[in-house]
């Protein structure tokens, strides 16, 4: 009998719905929410009317597209948390009240622990035990990955999340939300030495953001005052120079991790793993320490609900599920 499952992310920005078959992604349907960008950052209730708006027609997409009908499924799928109370509360409704017509298993995904797992959607899959730096706008962290669902935190950010740096330095430098994909565009015309950026010395495997922040407010606060053109004629290096602190930094600690772990399967997963200066670095550092490096596919590096239904396939066959009273975990 086939598993069929149907998968829903609403924890942020996007609406998204994916159908899982067998353990292969079907599709993945993403509504971006461009209502955000005037504001310079994702404003909750905002996000939660446009999930409303989107849910029924990305999953009436995503349904039409595997060419399933509601009655062939065998579970519906949704992120649980971390996220936005608001808008993990439009993704969790709307699963419960498919799971409970429909009569079929209803289940609850991490969405962490989904970007990790999105590694399972295509060729080539690490095997276990690999380590993963999940890096996102809301998190940094450094994973063991032992099994599906079998996952420690060996270091973390003790405050912002290196996504969520990547768009505060963006803002004060004057470039839209998201800033992440700004800097990246604007860092490739840039020299990444033409200026250096204090780093804030964390303990073991943990991360701080907040500072370099600070440290480029003050910085551009104070070139400013003396040539008020500066950020316009000098956008490209200091992108390149503010990306190749936060990306060196990311690495020297997933350095660490290889090194006291002795792991050399090395994986990225979240948002930034979109980010072309890490691939390229990562990348360039696995050849020099014979690391065997994972990168998902652009499209399941961002929010999306392919990496939820294929976490809701592993948590499926372990009949892992959620009771219907399933409440948002925000701080999952
Ligand atoms: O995983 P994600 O889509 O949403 C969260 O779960 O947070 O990650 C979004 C984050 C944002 O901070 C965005 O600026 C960052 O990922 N991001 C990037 C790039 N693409 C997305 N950061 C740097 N370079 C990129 N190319
Ligand atoms: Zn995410």
């Amino acid at each position: 009998m086939d598993i069929t499952i149907l998968a829903i992310e609403s924890s942020c920005d996007e609406t998204s719905a994916s159908v899982i078959q067998n353990g292969k992604v079907l599709n993945n349907i993403v509504a971006t929410q461009s209502v955000h960008e005037k504001y310079g950052g994702v404003v909750p209730e905002l996000a939660s009317r446009a999930h409303q708006q989107h849910i029924i027609p990305v999953v009436d997409q995503a349904l039409s597209l595997a060419n399933i009908k509601k009655k062939d499924l065998n579970a519906v799928a949704f992120t649980q948390g971390p996220g936005l109370l608001g808008a993990l509360l439009v993704g969790s409704s709307f699963a419960k009240s498919m799971a409970s017509a429909l009569k079929i298993p209803l289940i609850g995904v991490n969405h962490m622990q989904a970007h990790i797992l999105a590694h399972f959607i295509e060729d080539p899959k690490p095997s276990f035990p690999f380590l993963c730096l999940t890096v996102s706008g809301g998190h940094t962290q450094i994973v063991k990955v032992n099994d599906y669902l079998d996952m420690e935190i060996l270091g973390e950010t003790k405050d912002d999340a290196v996504g969520e740096a990547f768009d505060k330095i963006a803002k004060i430098i004057g470039l839209p939300y998201p800033g992440g994909p700004m800097i990246d565009k604007y860092a490739k015309e840039g020299n990444p030495e033409a200026f250096s950026f204090p780093e804030t010395e964390m303990p073991g495997l943990n991360y701080s953001f907040s500072g370099i922040k600070t440290a480029v407010l003050y910085f551009l606060q104070n070139h400013h005052q003396k040539d008020e053109n500066f950020v316009k004629d000098n956008l490209n290096d200091i992108c390149a120079s503010v990306q190749h602190r936060l990306i060196t930094t990311l690495l020297q600690k997933l350095k660490k991790a290889a090194k006291q772990t002795g792991i050399n399967q090395i994986a990225i997963a979240g948002g930034v793993s979109a980010n072309s200066h890490l691939r390229e670095q990562l990348n360039t550092l696995g050849q020099k320490l014979n690391w065997e490096i994972f990168i998902p596919k652009f499209e399941y590096c961002t929010d999306n609900a392919g990496m939820i239904a294929m976490a809701a396939h592993f948590k499926y066959l372990k009949e892992d599920f959620e009771n219907i009273n399933a409440a948002p975990k925000p701080r999952m």
